[in-house]
């Protein structure tokens, strides 16, 4: 891992800098590229001028690792807001022909107060998502939670159906996840991962992670077939994206039955390219006041977002 990664996933982590710099005006108007505003409203704005693109959107209300029972409530009620929002700004025209969908993270939900608080939070989204049709993916975090994460979404799977795994390349472990998962019939999001993990936890080569999600990817649209699951590449890599294409393809599997993922604010070029033929897209737009570890871990992504956030600084 270089030094510039692990440094931003350790000020992703460092809880005194995030009261700090979430008040510098240069660093939130750099995190604007990523995020797509601070309220509901905004973010709904984004998710309607990509369905204008052919484009559809997963939204993300910010916040992770909540330290008390009354944030993790109130983190639940911010996307029952979010989906009554969505809801009043019916009619949403689409590819699948539904309304954007939700991410949310169960350490903003309370998983690490307790599971039973991030489970019954969950369970209250997923019961109000249903009834607009919509799923709640719920993104993986650092591998300490990911055992906890995949019994919690195996309670409120049985109990509501609507909601989807995110699984992360990286891990050594993810090949028997991804097999159980796929057996299960889920809906997956493969991603290659985004924490600070040990070797022995995860592979330090990206070579590595590369030849991981290919494996992987090709495992997940094999169960587009066996059980009509539904595969989501989360990726801004072309040549992931062009083996993923090149697989489906060579095997006969149809177009809607995976999409391409990409982040807000990255690659809009190969989005719409892919959009125009015919790959379903699908935009995470994160939105929220809670942007700082979202946003270093975008700058420990690439040392080109780095540039970008001095150059803001620089014109403060
Ligand atoms: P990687 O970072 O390996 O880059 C490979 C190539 O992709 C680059 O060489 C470049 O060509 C292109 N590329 C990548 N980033 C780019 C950029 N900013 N601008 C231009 N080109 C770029 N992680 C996690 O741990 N848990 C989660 O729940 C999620 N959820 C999630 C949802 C979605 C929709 C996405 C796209 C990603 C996530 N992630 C995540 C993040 C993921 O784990 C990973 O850190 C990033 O996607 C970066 O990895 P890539 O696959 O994009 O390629």
């Amino acid at each position: 891992m270089g030094i510039s990664r692990r440094f931003f996933l350790f000020l992703s982590r460092a809880k005194g800098l995030r009261k700090v710099v979430s008040g510098w005006g240069f660093a939130r108007r750099a995190a604007r590229r990523f995020v797509a505003g601070e309220t509901a409203a905004e973010a709904i704005a984004v998710a309607r001028s990509l369905s204008g693109r052919g484009i559809m959107a997963i939204l993300d209300h910010l916040g992770e690792n909540v330290s008390t029972e009354a944030e993790a409530t109130a983190a639940a009620d911010a996307y029952i807001a979010l989906i009554d929002a969505i809801a009043a700004a019916a009619p949403w025209q689409s590819v699948d022909g539904g309304p954007p969908h939700l991410a949310v993270k169960l350490t903003q939900l309370g998983l690490d107060l307790s599971p039973g608080i991030a489970e019954a939070n969950l369970a209250r989204m997923a019961a109000r998502a249903k009834t607009l049709g919509v799923t709640v993916a719920v993104d993986m975090e650092s591998s300490a939670t990911v055992d906890q994460t995949l019994a919690v979404l195996n309670a409120v799977r049985a109990e509501y159906g609507n909601v989807s795994a995110v699984v992360q390349a990286y891990l050594r472990r993810n090949d028997a996840d991804v097999e159980a998962l796929c057996a299960a019939g889920y809906a997956i999001r493969l991603v290659k991962g985004a924490y600070q993990e040990p070797a022995e936890v995860a592979y330090p080569a990206k070579s590595d992670v590369d030849a991981a999600y290919v494996r992987q990817a090709q495992r997940m649209l094999r169960a587009t077939q066996e059980t009509g699951a539904y595969a989501q590449f989360g990726t801004q890599d072309p040549r992931m994206v062009a083996a993923a294409r090149e697989y489906a393809a060579a095997h006969g599997i149809p177009n809607a039955a995976w999409e391409v993922q990409f982040l807000h604010g990255i690659r809009r070029d190969l989005q719409d390219s892919l959009a125009r033929e015919g790959i379903r897209v699908r935009i995470y737009i994160p939105y929220g006041t809670e942007w700082y570890p979202y946003f270093m871990r975008r700058l420990a992504e690439r040392p080109a977002n780095v540039w970008f956030l001095l150059k803001n600084a620089m014109r403060a």
